[in-house]
């Protein structure tokens, strides 16, 4: 095999992970739940390259220093494991505002994790992918499975027992819908990376979010087994809580919303009075993710593009499994 090329997507956590209990092997203090979208696509391809040195070619146009440095590091902790000493030409582009609290590097690593796997012929298990895939961007061990998924956050020390799984496929649900209400396509200022390690060391709320967040784990499982939307959003929405707590405690203090992320949140808790069923939850950015049924998302669409400082509305579902083709 010459090449390979994978999309993969990326993924918004309903019971979320902010927080690590290993820096280096990117082990998480707590267990996560999400779901694979569409729309927010990436698109990689790997070649080997006869040179001594990786050629990174990152959204074609506008390569930052700091994700090239991310990827090359991934890579060498690649060919570290698996002492492969290839060096790679790879062109990955996301199809989505990248670094804006959209997840994109669930997605960017989930598809440097599957296509180095494939091109380099290892055969590994989704497991080992998504282990793999963990130490590039925790969120990414996610995006190797499509539907609905589970992280373990694990207790062993190695981090072979903290890895994802998935609990339903897409089409288990095909009524969900997760919109994107994008109020800002730039970088955040605050890395997650960075952000939760702040967290960590200085946040008040942090244990008790923890804690909680771990109970809600099997409730989401059951309720997402159910398709019992109601329960879905509330533990959403209560996790989110948790976590933006969190965040405000933590020292600096964190806030990655801006006015209108705040103007979008009332939107839908305004809709939820007048019985038009929608949740919230958003990330390290400004931008809101929204759950809905297909019944109504036109109308619940139709409120969010009225907002003044609402960018762009994406209408997402729940995704399959990525896809690799070699070349
Ligand atoms: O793995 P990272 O660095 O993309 O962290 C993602 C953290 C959140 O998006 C805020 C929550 C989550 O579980 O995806």
């Amino acid at each position: 095999m010459n090449s390979i090329l994978v999309q993969t997507h990326a993924n918004i956590a309903l019971i979320k992970y902010w927080g690590k209990r290993n820096e280096k092997l990117f082990l998480p203090t707590k267990s996560s739940i999400s779901v694979t979208i569409s729309h927010l696509k990436t698109t990689t391809h790997i070649t080997f390259n006869s040179e001594n040195k990786d050629h990174i070619l990152y959204n074609w146009h506008n390569s930052t220093k700091k994700t090239i440095e991310k990827i090359t590091q991934f890579l060498d902790l690649f060919r570290k494991k698996y002492s492969i000493d290839t060096h790679f030409t790879i062109t990955t582009n996301n199809e989505f505002p990248t670094g804006a609290g959209l997840a994109s590097s669930s997605s960017g690593f989930a598809a440097l994790a599957i296509g180095l796997d494939a091109l380099c012929a290892l055969n590994l298990t989704k497991k080992e992918i998504s282990i793999l895939a963990r130490q590039g961007s925790g969120s990414a061990c996610r995006s190797v499975y499509g539907g609905f998924v589970q992280w373990h956050k694990g207790n062993r020390g190695d981090g072979s027992d903290s890895y994802a799984e998935q609990l339903f496929p897409a089409n288990h649900w095909p009524e969900l819908r997760v919109i994107l209400a994008v109020v800002s396509a730039q970088e955040k200022l605050v890395s997650s990376r960075i952000g939760m390690q702040q967290t960590v060391a200085t946040s008040t709320s942090y244990k008790q979010w923890l804690a909680e967040s771990e109970q809600r784990i099997p409730q989401m499982i059951q309720a997402l087994e159910n398709k019992n939307f109601s329960l879905v959003g509330n533990l959403t929405e209560a996790d989110w809580y948790g976590m933006r707590q969190s965040m405000l405690t933590t020292i600096p203090q964190l806030d990655y919303c801006l006015t209108t992320t705040h103007d979008v949140i009332h939107v839908i808790q305004n809709l939820r009075k007048n019985n038009i069923e929608a949740y919230f939850t958003t990330d390290a950015g400004p931008n809101v993710k929204i759950l809905c049924l297909d019944k109504d998302l036109r109308k619940i669409c139709t409120h969010l593009k009225n907002i003044p400082g609402v960018i762009q509305v994406i209408e997402c579902a729940a995704t399959g499994d990525p896809v690799a083709i070699t070349q």
